[in-house]
C-alpha cells in the first residue's frame, strides 16, 4: 500500500488530537463551498455528455448541509470531555509512516460505508485497516443523489473520522483498540483517513450456536459489561445506533466493538413521555421524560434491547446448565421487557457466573465417582474416539466439569463412556476440561493429569 503522506504525515510529533482539529478546520470545506470553486455548475464532457473534469464542481447545497452538519458534530466530540491528555495518549503509536511497511494485504470485510484491509506490519503482527469503502453502498447511495464522488467521499470520511474520536476516548477491553490512524487531506477537497486497528474476526453467529454454553455466555457476559461501560462512558451515555452482530469481531475469544460511527451521545430531549418511545419491530417501549427534558436511560436501554434482541435470545438459553436455566429464563424476560437497566443486567450475569463457577448449580446426586479407579499422573494418547456436542475438541468428547464427581456424572449418562480424564487445561472461567473415552488404549504418564476408569469397564484387563 501506497504510504499516504499529507499535512498530517508531517504534523505526526503533535498530539492527535491537535492533528484532527487542524484536518477539520483545513481549507478543504470551505473550497468546496466557495462559489468560485474552478468548474462550478453543470459540466460537460468532450463528447456531449454530462461529467465533469478535475477539480470537481461545488457539491449541490443539500450535501454541503449535510457535510457542514457532521463536520460540526464531529468538532463537538473532538472538543469535548475526554480530549485531554487522556484522550490523546490512546490514538495509538501508528502512522502514515507505518504504512509503507505493511505487507500480506487482504480484504476481510466491508459493510455499508468503510472497507477492512488485514495487514502485517513488522514488529507489530497482524492488524486491520479500515478505511471508506468507495464502492460501498453509502458512497454510491450519495453520488446517485448528489452527483458528487469528492463531497461523497468526503462525508464518508468524516463518518470514520468520528469513529477514530471515539476509538481514542474509549478505553474498554469490549472497544476494539486503536493502533493508529492516517490522515491525508493532500488530496483536497477529498482526504483519505485510514484507521489502524487490533485484527479480528467478523463473528459468525451459526458458529457460536455449536460452541459450548459457557463460550457463549462469555460473549454475552463481555456484552454487558461493555454495554455497562458504554452507559457510563466519559462521554455520557452512549447509544449504538446500528447495533448488529456484524459490527462486532471477536479477538483472542473476547467480543469487541468495531463500528462506532453511527453511535451517538446525545439523550433525546422530550416534553411529555410519550416523546420517549421505543419503537423496535413488533414492540414497543415508552420511557420517562424527566425533569431535564430528557429521556431517561434511553440510549442505555436502547443498547440493551438489542443485546436482547440479537444476542440473548440465541445464545444464553440453550444446553445451559439445567439449575441456571431459571435465572437465565429471568435474565431474558427482564431485559426483553426492559424491566432490567444495565446495571442490573450485570448484576445478574455476575451472580450466574457466581454459581457457575463455585458449582453451586450441581444438583445433588448420588456419589458416582466410587464406581471409578483412579489412577493420577496418567492419560491416554490424544486420539479419534466417540464425539459428544458440545465438545471443546473436534476429535473426541472435552468438556467443561466442576469436579471429577460431575465428571462421572456425566461419563455414566454418556453409553459410550468408558473412562475419563481431568485435564490440567482451563476454560476462562478456571474450570478444568475433561477427556471423556470409550477405549483404554496406550496409557503415558502424565504429571498433570488424572485417568479414571469405570469399574465396569470391559477394557479394564488391558491394564
Ligand atoms: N478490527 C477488525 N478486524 C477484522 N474485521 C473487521 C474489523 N473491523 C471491522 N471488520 C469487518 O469489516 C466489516 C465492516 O466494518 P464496519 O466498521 O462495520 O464498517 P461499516 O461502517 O461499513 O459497517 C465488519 O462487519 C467486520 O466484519
Ligand atoms: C415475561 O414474563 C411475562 C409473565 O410470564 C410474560 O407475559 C412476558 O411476555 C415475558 N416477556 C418476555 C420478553 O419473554
Ligand atoms: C449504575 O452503576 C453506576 C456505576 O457503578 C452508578 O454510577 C449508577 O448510579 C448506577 N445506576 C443505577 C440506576 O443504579
Ligand atoms: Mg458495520
Amino acid at each position: 500500500m501506497r504510504a499516504a503522506r499529507g499535512k498530517e504525515g508531517a504534523s505526526l510529533a503533535r498530539p492527535r488530537g491537535a492533528a484532527l482539529l487542524g484536518l477539520l478546520a483545513a481549507s478543504a470545506l470551505l473550497a468546496l463551498a466557495l462559489p468560485s470553486f474552478p468548474g462550478a455548475g453543470p459540466c460537460w464532457g468532450a463528447n456531449g455528455t454530462r461529467g465533469c473534469p478535475r477539480p470537481a464542481r461545488r457539491p449541490p447545497p443539500a450535501l454541503l448541509d449535510e457535510l457542514s452538519r457532521r463536520q460540526r458534530d464531529l468538532l463537538r466530540l473532538a472538543t469535548s470531555a475526554g480530549d485531554t491528555e487522556l484522550g490523546l495518549s490512546r490514538g495509538g503509536r501508528l502512522g502514515c509512516g507505518d504504512l509503507s511497511r505493511v505487507t500480506e494485504l487482504g480484504v476481510v470485510g466491508s459493510g455499508f460505508t468503510k472497507l477492512v484491509l488485514r495487514a502485517a506490519l513488522p514488529g507489530t503482527g497482524a492488524i486491520a485497516l479500515k478505511s471508506v469503502h468507495r464502492g460501498g453502498s453509502d458512497v454510491s447511495r450519495c453520488v446517485q443523489r448528489y452527483g458528487h464522488p469528492a463531497g461523497c467521499h468526503r462525508l464518508a470520511s468524516y463518518k470514520l473520522l468520528k469513529e477514530v474520536t471515539l476509538l481514542q476516548r474509549l478505553d474498554h477491553p469490549g472497544v476494539v483498540k486503536l493502533h493508529g490512524q492516517c490522515y491525508d487531506n493532500s488530496l483536497d477537497p477529498e482526504i483519505r483517513v485510514i484507521a489502524m486497528l487490533e485484527l479480528g474476526s467478523p463473528l459468525e453467529m451459526i458458529q457460536l450456536l455449536q460452541t459450548p454454553w459457557e463460550e457463549r455466555f462469555k460473549i454475552c457476559l463481555s456484552l454487558v459489561k461493555l454495554l455497562f461501560y458504554l452507559a457510563h462512558s466519559p462521554l455520557g451515555s452512549i447509544v449504538l445506533l446500528d447495533f448488529q452482530p456484524r459490527q462486532f469481531v471477536m479477538v483472542d475469544g473476547n467480543l469487541k466493538v468495531t463500528d462506532m460511527d453511527d453511535a451517538s451521545t446525545e439523550e433525546l430531549s422530550c416534553k411529555e413521555d410519550n416523546d420517549c418511545t421505543l419503537d423496535f419491530p413488533g414492540k414497543s417501549f415508552i420511557l420517562k421524560c424527566t425533569a431535564a427534558g430528557k429521556c431517561d436511560g434511553l440510549n442505555e436501554k436502547k443498547n440493551l434491547f438489542n443485546a436482547y434482541r440479537y444476542f440473548f435470545t440465541y445464545l444464553l438459553p440453550h444446553t445451559a446448565p439445567s439449575a441456571l436455566r431459571p435465572l437465565l429464563g429471568d435474565i431474558l424476560n427482564a431485559t426483553g421487557d426492559l424491566r432490567y437497566g444495565i446495571n442490573e443486567t450485570l448484576g445478574a450475569f455476575e451472580k450466574v457466573l457466581h454459581l457457575y463457577k463455585s458449582g453451586l448449580y450441581l444438583q445433588k446426586r448420588l456419589p458416582l465417582l466410587k464406581e471409578y479407579i483412579t489412577l493420577k499422573g496418567f492419560r491416554t494418547m490424544e486420539m479419534h474416539d466417540y464425539k459428544c456436542w458440545p465438545s471443546y475438541s473436534h476429535l473426541g468428547c472435552l468438556l467443561s466439569i466442576y469436579n471429577a464427581e460431575e465428571a462421572a456424572a456425566i461419563c455414566n449418562s454418556q453409553p459410550q463412556c468408558q473412562s475419563f480424564i481431568v485435564t490440567q487445561q482451563r476454560t476462562w472461567t478456571g474450570r478444568p476440561l475433561a477427556s471423556f473415552r470409550s477405549s483404554l488404549t496406550d496409557l503415558i504418564p502424565d504429571v498433570n493429569a488424572v485417568l479414571y476408569i469405570k469399574r465396569s469397564a470391559p477394557s479394564r484387563e488391558r491394564l
